[in-house]
């Protein structure tokens, strides 16, 4: 057993399906004997739980959201994600920074210097141990989202929207295939949960 947890964390965009895997993750975890926290972003904390309600359903610009993100993000690092990880929890999180690259950069069009800026002002440093992508194509997770309940702020928007926080995600993969994982999600479950199985395995 390491002495220090491991931080994983799933991304894609909405309707590719990750909050399915997300328990499965979880639970592998726990059977191997480990301490679990999941967690998602924005949110985490009971202040970060506030700034989700105003991020997914109050309009403002672009750079306030990115702003809020961050803000959120901050104290969840603080409060809860390093505190776990310091005493030897792994930490599974729905959603961190790759999302602010795909969203707030890829999705609005802030320049990703900025995005940049506020992630080493806020992390130092710090990454996710693994990041597994949920990847489908723009027409599948639209199919996937119109099938939920009422969507929020996000899932309001067009395709080209999704199309480009894709992209964004893909590109970040290529950029560091050591973290980043893609997954197929178009794939059954039960295909996912043995690459997901093998991929955590690798880690512990
Ligand atoms: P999501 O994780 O999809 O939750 P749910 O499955 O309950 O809908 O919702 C969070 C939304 O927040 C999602 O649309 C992506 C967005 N988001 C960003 O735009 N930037 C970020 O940095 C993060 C963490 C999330």
């Amino acid at each position: 057993m390491t002495t220090t947890g491991r931080f994983i964390t799933l991304e894609g965009v909405d309707g590719a399906g990750k909050s399915t895997h997300l328990g499965f993750v979880a639970e592998w975890l726990r059977q191997q004997g480990r301490e679990v926290v999941v967690t998602r972003e924005p949110g985490g904390t009971p202040l970060g739980e506030t700034l989700r309600e105003l991020l997914l359903h109050r309009d403002m610009d672009a750079d306030t959201e990115l702003l809020l993100m961050f803000a959120a993000r901050q104290a969840h690092l603080a409060e809860l994600i390093l505190p776990a990880l310091a005493r030897g929890a792994w930490v599974v999180s729905d959603r961190f920074t790759d999302a602010s690259y795909a969203y707030q950069c890829g999705g609005r069009g802030i320049e990703v210097e900025r995005i940049a800026a506020l992630e080493s002002w806020v992390q130092h440093g710090f990454q996710p141990d693994l990041t597994l992508l949920f990847d489908v194509p723009p027409e599948v997770a639209e199919t996937r989202r119109s099938a939920v309940r009422a969507a929020d702020r996000f899932e309001r928007e067009a395709d080209s929207f999704f199309s480009r926080v894709r992209n964004a995600y893909l590109e970040r993969a290529r950029a560091e295939p050591d973290r980043i994982h893609v997954l197929d999600a178009r794939h059954s479950i039960a295909e996912l949960q043995g690459e997901i199985g093998q991929l955590l395995q690798a880690l512990t």
